[in-house]
């Protein structure tokens, strides 16, 4: 089929959905929800799913308010932002502000998020703990334990604002904890009175009549299913939903589909309706070809090639637009993308002849400071093996020399580094890094690489990440055991925190520079973390990577690379980044459901399949291409590092079959 400038697919793809008929349950936003949907070119159908129950006598507010008063409250957790102010609105048809705020003022207050702080700030109350993103339960209820500013809660009343659905698992866990639990409603929520929209909406789902379903918070799933079961219809309308593309707004709504046994195709990186709509609209037709076998819905079958009219690949782009449209780039944002992308982690090294005849002639350090050199071993690597991205050639351990430490390569020992740093003296004769100056000739090689590299390949900035650059300058090398590392985590944690705090602030600038030097994103090496249990990796190690990807230039998409951690994804998970690179000791579809759609995924190859002969190492790729089901933000990748007796064939041949296989 040809539409009128003689490109394929006669959907219109400039509006995102191309017609599909979109359903969602926005209630109190169902206005602007419909039009939104209609904005992204699709066909709104919004019924819904609940109804808004004021409790205007709310005598479980006012029974709140008394005892606060009689201080036998000493903490009061809010949820929502919405609630809060219900709440307020509620009391203070009984009681001046100025009373609730004073009482307020003297105990702890909990927030869930900056919605329940905002609320609270506006009306003067002060936040005693404020909950980290994504604010689920998990989180409100880590940072509660974590912080000295919350008592601890054995034997304490904490009340609880609740809106909507009360919280089972939060109820459970405070009780747990030895707490008394005082629930404050103040709205509930209820099917809506007139339940046809939504009984024709299921109808209409159940009929294939519909090919994207949007959430925008738990209780409309609850309540959609509630309608189901009575309309006899539950595993029909579970049916139906896994044949269309399902967004969902956030974690919690999430967690509550899966429950039900409904996939989450898409979540936003921000729990925002707005985003949910663009980000659902942006993927939705290669989302639904991934859902369904081609030829079974003719949109399906369009929308792929269509995805590339919408960013002009091809037609007259200029470099950086095809950066930006690179597929590469494109799945770090998890948009779609014709074909997944390819690179590898040391692609640039010894099992290639043409890194072995330069490196003949220099050490490895020299090759590195050279930024000629550099950037001649970067752009052969990525051209030679025709992958999807470069990565810069240096080393993770470059920046040990300006925090004051001296770095050796020595013939078959590895690294090793000079004045290693085990005790509370040593951390503070660690200099913080200035990279501008002392690392400028890893910019310099960004700079004449990005100039010699095809300028549709982007460029990959790094450096190890916290824990993997501070066993390094702990033990003075590579380790078996990370005894030493170990040994100051645990006997000196203040001496371990300012270190890390240290290598954090410096890793920030240095990302940074590589990224105002040319670099199109950026990768963390977090190599040896996995050998931390899931406690220690949350409390040593997890803030100070957080503060190194929140600290990297809005912008370059980020990649969290880690080995060893497969039984913790979740919380590398919660340090950030764009996409969360993985070793192949974990399934990738697990993984990837583990991790959250919400994010893009990287590797996940053992290198050692490279050792195979050709068909296995087809095969073997061709797996993860189905184990990731063409869902857009997919990288293709080993566990780790290529190892230098790796036949070039061999790397040859997996980078051609992914392509090849992948095509859509
Ligand atoms: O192609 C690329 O991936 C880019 C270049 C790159 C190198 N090192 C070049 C290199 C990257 C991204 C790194 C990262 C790095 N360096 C890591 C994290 C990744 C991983 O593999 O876990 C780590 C832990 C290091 C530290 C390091 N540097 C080690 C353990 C070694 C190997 C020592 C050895 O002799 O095998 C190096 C040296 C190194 N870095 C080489 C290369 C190509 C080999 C040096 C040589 O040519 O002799």
């Amino acid at each position: 089929m040809k539409s009128e400038d003689g490109l394929t697919g006669s959907i219109s793809t400039e509006k995102g959905f191309g017609g599909y008929r979109v359903v969602a349950f926005e209630a109190r936003f169902a206005q602007q929800m419909a039009k939104l949907i209609a904005s992204h070119g699709g066909e709104p159908l919004v019924a819904p799913a609940m109804a808004e129950v004021p409790l205007g006598q709310n005598v479980s507010a006012f029974e709140f308010a008394e005892r606060l008063f009689r201080g036998e409250l000493p903490v009061v957790v809010f949820l929502t932002g919405v609630g809060t102010r219900a709440l307020f609105e509620v009391l203070e048809t009984r009681y001046p502000r100025a009373q609730l705020v004073e009482a307020l003022g003297k105990v702890t207050i909990v927030a869930r998020g900056p919605k329940p702080v905002s609320a609270l700030r506006g009306f003067g109350v002060p936040v005693t703990v404020a909950v980290p993103e994504p604010n689920t339960w998990h989180e409100l209820l880590e940072t509660m334990d974590a912080s000295e500013r919350c008592p601890a809660l054995k034997g304490l009343i904490v009340a609880v604002q609740e809106y909507g659905v009360p919280n089972a698992e939060l109820l459970q866990e405070l009780k747990k904890r030895g707490a008394q639990v005082l629930q404050v409603p103040v709205y509930r929520w209820t099917l809506p009175r007139d339940t046809q929209p939504l009984e024709k909406a299921i109808q209409r789902l159940i009929a294939g009549d519909c090919q994207v379903a949007l959430f925008t918070n738990a209780t409309q799933v609850s309540h959609l299913f509630q309608l189901g079961t009575q309309l006899g219809v539950t595993d029909a309308l579970r049916g139906a939903l896994s044949q269309v593309v399902v967004g969902s707004v956030g974690p919690i709504c999430s967690q509550t589909l899966r429950e039900i046994g409904v996939d989450v195709d898409l979540e936003p990186l921000h729990p925002k309706m707005g985003q949910l709509v663009a980000d659902v609209a942006a993927n939705a037709q290669t989302l639904l070809a991934s859902k369904r076998t081609p030829g079974e819905d003719f949109r399906a079958t369009l929308g792929t090639r269509g995805s590339a009219e919408v960013v002009g690949i091809g037609r007259n782009a200029s470099p950086l637009d095809k950066l930006e449209t690179c597929a590469f780039m494109r799945a770090c944002r998890r948009l779609p993308t014709e074909y997944t992308p390819v690179w590898l982690m040391r692609q640039a090294g010894r099992y290639m002849p043409e890194y072995r005849e330069i490196r003949a002639k220099n050490s490895f350090l020299e090759l590195c400071k050279n930024s000629e050199l550099a950037a001649e071993v970067t752009v052969t690597a990525a051209h030679r093996l025709g992958v999807d991205a470069a990565i810069i050639f240096a080393d993770i351990l470059l920046i040990v020399e300006p925090m004051g430490l001296g770095l050796r390569f020595e013939k078959g020992d590895g690294p090793s580094i000079d004045g290693m740093i085990r005790t509370h003296a040593d951390v503070a004769r660690l200099r913080e890094v200035e990279p501008e100056e002392s690392l400028s000739y890893v910019f310099d090689a960004i700079r004449k690489t990005r100039a010699g590299l095809r300028s549709d390949i982007p460029l990959i900035g790094f450096a190890g990440a916290p824990f993997t650059l501070a066993s390094y300058i702990v033990e003075g090398g590579a380790s078996k055991n990370y005894r030493h590392t170990k040994a100051l985590m645990y006997g000196e944690p203040a001496a371990w925190h300012a270190m890390m705090a240290s290598i954090a602030r410096s890793l920030v600038k240095y990302l940074n520079c590589q990224i105002a030097a040319g670099a199109q994103a950026v990768q963390l090496f977090d190599s040896w973390v996995g050998c931390l249990s899931p406690d220690d990796y949350r409390e040593f190690v997890l803030p100070y990577t957080r503060q190194v990807i929140a600290g990297v230039k809005p912008g370059a998409p980020v990649i969290n690379f880690s080995t060893g951690t497969s039984s913790y994804l979740e919380i590398v998970s919660e340090a950030g980044g764009d996409v969360i690179g993985v070793d192949w000791r974990v399934d990738l579809a697990d993984a990837w459901s583990r991790i959250g759609f919400g994010r893009g995924i990287q590797g996940n190859l053992d290198p050692l399949v490279l050792f195979a002969d050709a068909s296995t190492i087809k095969a073997r790729a061709l797996r993860l291409l189905e184990k990731t089901a063409g869902r857009p933000g997919y990288i293709f990748n080993l566990g780790h590092g290529i190892l230098p007796e790796t036949p070039v064939d061999n790397v040859l041949a997996l980078v051609d079959a992914v392509h090849e296989m992948s095509q859509r």
